[in-house]
């Protein structure tokens, strides 16, 4: 949470700098401010609000500079307001940092700066960050933060400027992330890749304890004991107007569209129909590891949470090995028992949520392999795994996630198969008619897309209305969960998802004319049981809207509303169910005037526990 960015060459610096912010403001947005540095004097505008007020603040009085910093911000140590807002400076002014982050032993740091004459100014931990490099600062900017960096204790990913050691840029890492860009005569660094590839495609991500001092002409990596590293440049092959709306109204909804052609690249080089095979090789495990697999454990937070809840059934029913899912922040507190028969299996869009992180870092020494499934590349959690597993999903900029979820559900069934196929517990025949009908998905979910229109005119009827259930069982259970989850975080109203089977246990309490209720009911081998879930409902005046299949002529009589979805193997049913409740949540939001891509009190990336 919290977006970096910092600016050092030929362009205009705060066209940079805020344009840079605004491909970060997903990672938070409730203040946001720049640094610049013009000549030897440091100019600093910060401003409550979004990204938007700070360009207002800046077109009205403008700033310029040839080299600065920027920051967008998530609240933890202090509310948001102007004073608070980042960058934030030293006793003298002259020293800028923007900071991404958590500094667990500010208080005591500030309790000793102050004590040494530093003078305070605002309620955050970062703050002590400026002080502490002034403290140390004689003239070199890479060796105060080096010095400085080995006193902080927490997680922080900091830039630094000082007009005293001038057109330089120090960036210094522990936890979330930090990337460099090197173009041509132009150097950038930021919170993600996003911003730095309008610049340039070449990229050095920073690791844990490495920092960065950076010019013009590029940069100077070293660890945090001012050991020189030799850092791999990685080329992205992410094109700039992929973060584009490319005509939609919110990034969100042209997300959702996305899905058909996020499951397809996700697939694609990873299955051969004519072999009737998974082709995982580039997860780069060892077949005897994954042979002595006896056991697999999902590790995620929200939605990617709930992608792990339908791996779980992936994993029982095409790998036919036991599998848990757990909470990345439950997991790592609990004393989890596992061996050297468990994969752990962990699941992060962004590959640096810090509950996942440390999941992954708690269970590495105890497990046969991790195995990440993430759409970062090159990531914490991708770097940390023992394997990875890509989605190609391109940046998903729409805080709440949709078309990761899709794609995390294609590469866990793929991934599902692929550990079947190697235990042998599933027949040729079953891998290839599953291998197809995952092949027809991309062209099913453009079905359900089709009727993006009904599902809008139905969310009209519904926009008032401010308690939603959701129930589904078996594979819908973790649609229902992903559709709830939507609703609540994009229109801030109440919505709860249960088992079906678990409605009788106390839900149904609340079931009236005033609380319809979403149930996702394909036809599988829980139908059904479905159908008796609605009859309690229905016995209870409840409104029922349901996602059911197309070819289920039966469905109607139960319920108020179908939105149809067209047949599919059962087990892969979520691909599509998921997709009007993902719509449903949405067009609710968009009608009620939310800010759909930057819902309150929300951040793309969870960076901090
Ligand atoms: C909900 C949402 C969050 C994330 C969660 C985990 O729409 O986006 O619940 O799924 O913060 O994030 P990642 O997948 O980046 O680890």
């Amino acid at each position: 949470m919290c977006g970096i960015i910092g600016y050092i060459g030929p362009k205009s610096l705060v066209p940079v700098l805020v344009e840079g912010l605004k491909k970060l403001e997903y990672r938070g947005y409730d203040s946001a401010g720049v640094a610049v540095v013009d000549g030897g004097a440091v100019s600093i505008r910060r401003v409550l609000g979004k990204i938007a007020v700070l360009e207002e603040s800046l077109r009205a009085d403008p700033l310029r500079g040839s080299y600065g910093l920027g920051h967008t911000r998530w609240a933890t140590h202090g509310r948001p307001s102007e004073t608070n807002a980042h960058p934030h400076i030293d006793c003298t002014g002259e020293l800028v940092v923007v900071h991404n982050g958590i500094i667990e032993n500010y208080l005591d740091l500030k309790k000793r700066l102050r004590e040494e004459g530093h003078r305070f100014r605002t309620e955050t931990d970062t703050e002590v960050i400026a002080h502490l490099i002034e403290k140390h600062f004689r003239g070199d900017l890479g060796a105060a933060v080096r010095t400085a960096a080995a006193e902080l204790e927490g997680a922080f990913a900091v830039a630094a400027i000082a007009s005293r050691d001038p057109r330089k840029i120090v960036v210094a890492k522990n936890g979330p992330p930090a990337v460099v860009g090197l173009g041509d005569g132009e150097t950038i660094v930021s919170s993600d890749i996003n911003p730095i590839l309008v610049h340039t495609s070449k990229v050095v991500f920073l690791e844990d304890g490495e920092m960065a001092v950076i010019d013009g002409n590029g940069a100077k990596f070293t660890d945090f004991r001012g050991i020189p590293l030799d850092k791999k440049v990685e080329t992205i092959g992410w094109n700039p107007l992929m973060i584009e709306k490319r005509g939609f109204k919110h990034f969100m909804l042209k997300e959702i569209f996305e899905q058909p052609e996020v499951i397809r690249d996700t697939l694609m080089g990873r299955v051969s129909l004519d072999a009737g095979e998974v082709l995982l090789d580039e997860i780069g495990l060892t077949e005897g590891v994954l042979a002595k697999v006896r056991r697999a454990v999902v590790i995620a937070c929200g939605t990617s949470y709930h992608a792990g809840l339908a791996g779980q059934i992936f994993l029982e029913t095409l790998a036919k090995i036991p599998a848990s899912v757990e909470y990345a922040s439950e997991f790592r507190y609990r004393d989890f028992l596992m061996d050297k028969e468990t994969l752990v299996v962990v699941i992060s869009q962004s590959g640096e949520t810090a509950d996942t992180l440390a999941a992954l870092r708690a269970s590495k020494p105890r497990c046969a392999a991790v195995v990440a499934v993430t759409n970062a590349v090159s990531s914490s959690i991708a770097r940390e795994a023992h394997g990875v597993l890509y989605t190609h999903a391109g940046p998903e900029i729409g805080v709440a996630a949709t078309k990761t979820f899709t794609a995390q559900m294609t590469a866990l069934a793929l991934l599902a198969l692929d550990l079947g196929q190697k235990r042998g517990a599933l027949e040729a025949k079953d891998v290839l008619g599953i291998l197809e009908e995952m092949q027809r998905l991309p062209h099913k979910v453009e079905r359900v897309l089709s009727r993006a229109k009904d599902v809008e005119d139905l969310a009209a009827r519904f926009v008032s209305f401010s308690h939603f259930l959701y129930l589904g069982r078996w594979v819908s259970f973790p649609a229902a969960l992903e559709g709830a989850l939507k609703l609540k975080e994009i229109s801030y109203i109440h919505a709860e998802a249960y088992a079906g089977g678990e409605m009788k246990h106390g839900p149904i309490a609340l079931i009236d004319e005033k609380m319809p209720t979403l149930v996702v009911v394909p036809k599988d081998r829980v139908y059904e049981k479905m159908l008796s879930n609605i009859a309690e409902i229905k016995a209870r005046a409840g409104y029922i809207l349901a996602v059911a299949g197309e070819a289920d002529a039966e469905i109607a009589r139960h319920v108020d509303v179908v939105l149809p979805v067209p047949e599919v193997h059962p087990l892969l049913s979520p691909f599509l169910t998921v997709v009007p409740l993902q719509l449903f949540a949405y067009d609710i939001a968009a009608k009620r005037g939310a800010d759909v891509d930057q819902p309150r009190n929300l951040a793309k990336s969870v960076t901090v526990e």
